[in-house]
């Protein structure tokens, strides 16, 4: 449903994607895994409409997606969660929420999406009058999901999880995810450098060197395959597989 074809990408005169073709089916998750700078969170910018398409182009079904400006993309059923969480700290953990519900046919539904969000995280639901910087990290990384949800979309884009949080919350979140996925036919994007946990989670991988696509295939595959694990997955991985 969302294809990126060929697409090639510019920070200015710096290109940061090279001939980079990606695809998510309906309630899908996909993974896009790969080291510091490898230009994951370009693919996902570049999806959103923060970036140009120089080259290639992104088609949404048979919407045509590169070239529309952002807030078209978000209304057309995409939504980000960006690196860092960008959460509001001053703001209440419900005014948050509120402004995700940007477009007009989020707004007329926000009440029924609030409380399907607060069944999923309950923390905040528990905390929706508290200040958003007042949250754990954990916390905080769910109002960022529960945010982006809040625009009702079919895709969702998460930018690094996991980092910075504890191995048993990234559990939790990875669950919930998950839950979403199949009981609201969500498809995800999700950009890790904890690959092992972005393979588990997901039913197909891509992995960037480079600004390129260097490698992709079926997650379970990927996950037990010995030379991606050699190559990305590094000793402490190969310890906690056993
Ligand atoms: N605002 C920017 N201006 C210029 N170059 C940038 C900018 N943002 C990223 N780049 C460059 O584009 C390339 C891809 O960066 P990107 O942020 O997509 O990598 P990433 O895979 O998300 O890395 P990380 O794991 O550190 O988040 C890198 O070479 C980076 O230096
Ligand atoms: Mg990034």
């Amino acid at each position: 449903m969302l294809q990126i074809s060929n697409i090639d990408v510019y920070y200015g005169d710096i290109q940061a994607l090279w001939d980079v073709s990606l695809r998510i089916g309906d309630g899908e998750i996909v993974a896009v895994l790969g080291s510091n700078g490898a230009g994951k969170s370009t693919v996902m910018k570049s999806i959103s409409g923060l970036l140009k398409v120089r080259a290639g182009h992104i088609d949404f079904g048979n919407i045509r997606l590169d070239g529309l400006p952002a807030h078209h993309i978000v209304e057309l059923g995409i939504s980000m969660v960006p690196e860092g969480r960008r959460i509001f700290p001053q703001m209440s953990v419900l005014e948050n929420l509120e402004v995700g519900a940007s477009t007009n046919a989020a707004r007329k539904t926000r009440q029924n999406t609030l409380e399907w969000i607060y069944e999923f995280f309950t923390p905040l639901k528990l905390r929706a009058k508290q200040k958003a910087g007042t949250l754990s990290g954990g916390e905080q990384q769910m109002l960022a999901i529960g945010r982006a949800l809040m625009s009702v979309p079919k895709v969702l884009l998460i930018d690094e999880m996991s980092l910075g949080l504890s191995p048993i919350v990234v559990q939790e979140l990875s669950g919930v995810i998950q839950g979403i996925n199949k009981l609201r036919k969500l498809a995800v994007l999700l950009v890790e450098q904890d690959i092992e946990l972005a393979l588990s989670m997901a039913s197909r991988g891509y992995i960037m060197e480079n600004g390129r696509i260097v490698d992709q295939g079926d997650a379970k595959l990927m996950l037990c395959n010995p030379r991606i694990k050699e190559t990305y997955l590094g000793i402490g991985a190969e310890e906690k597989a056993g």
